[in-house]
């Protein structure tokens, strides 16, 4: 039992690891919420402190969700009782509402896709891809963002008629719910035509 508490305070610490504040105000001395989108991700990172740091942050954010699924296999941590999908769940939790940024963390993107990359890594490699395809016709990270979990969502059905195991698309029905909620602000904007376009793809 204490194990179990302690996994699922360390996955939520990992989560709550803010990587876009961090590299913002270190390097750049730049708060990133107060800019862009205002969001703590990969996204505004790009957006608001250039390519190089957005793909930091963006990569970061996607290993806290990995390291958070992985946990159970680290020795001193060692638990069957608890699913791994469970433990990502949390980080991704602990990446919206991060305990070590005031609770105003990320839209759950990245993270989440940490937590597959950890546990189903070719959907992972499918989402990847997708994402790309989505944006070249879209040029709208979130409206890409939002389109690839629901694609996750179809590949989960599959895989649980497939395979028998209800728990990936448990989890990924729980990540798109987060993943749609979070990002109600940018289904305004993408409703109003304000949303706005990448240019580089
Ligand atoms: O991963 C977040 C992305 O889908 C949207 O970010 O900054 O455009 O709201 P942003």
């Amino acid at each position: 039992m204490v194990n179990v508490i302690i996994l699922i305070l360390a996955a939520y610490l990992i989560g709550s690891i803010p990587s876009g504040l961090w590299v913002g105000k270190i390097f750049y001395k730049k708060d990133i919420r107060e800019h862009g989108s205002g969001n703590l991700g990969g996204t505004n990172s790009f957006r608001v402190l250039g390519k190089k740091a957005g793909l930091v942050v963006t990569i970061l954010d996607i290993l806290k969700g990995t390291a958070a699924t992985l946990l159970p296999l680290v020795p001193f941590f060692a638990d069957t009782t608890i699913h791994p999908l469970l433990l990502g769940a949390i980080a991704v939790v602990g990446h919206m509402f991060p305990i070590f940024a005031g609770f105003r963390g990320g839209k759950a993107v990245a993270t989440s896709g940490g937590v597959l990359l950890g546990y189903a890594w070719p959907l992972f490699l499918l989402l990847i891809v997708a994402f790309f395809l989505a944006l070249k016709v879209t040029k709208i990270v979130s409206l890409s963002s939002m389109i690839i979990s629901v694609i996750a969502v179809i590949y989960s059905i599959i895989y649980m008629i497939v395979t028998g195991d209800i728990a990936l698309l448990i989890l990924i029905l729980i990540l798109t719910v987060f993943i749609f909620y979070r990002h109600r602000a940018n289904l305004k904007r993408i409703k109003e035509g304000t949303e706005p376009k990448v240019k580089w793809i």
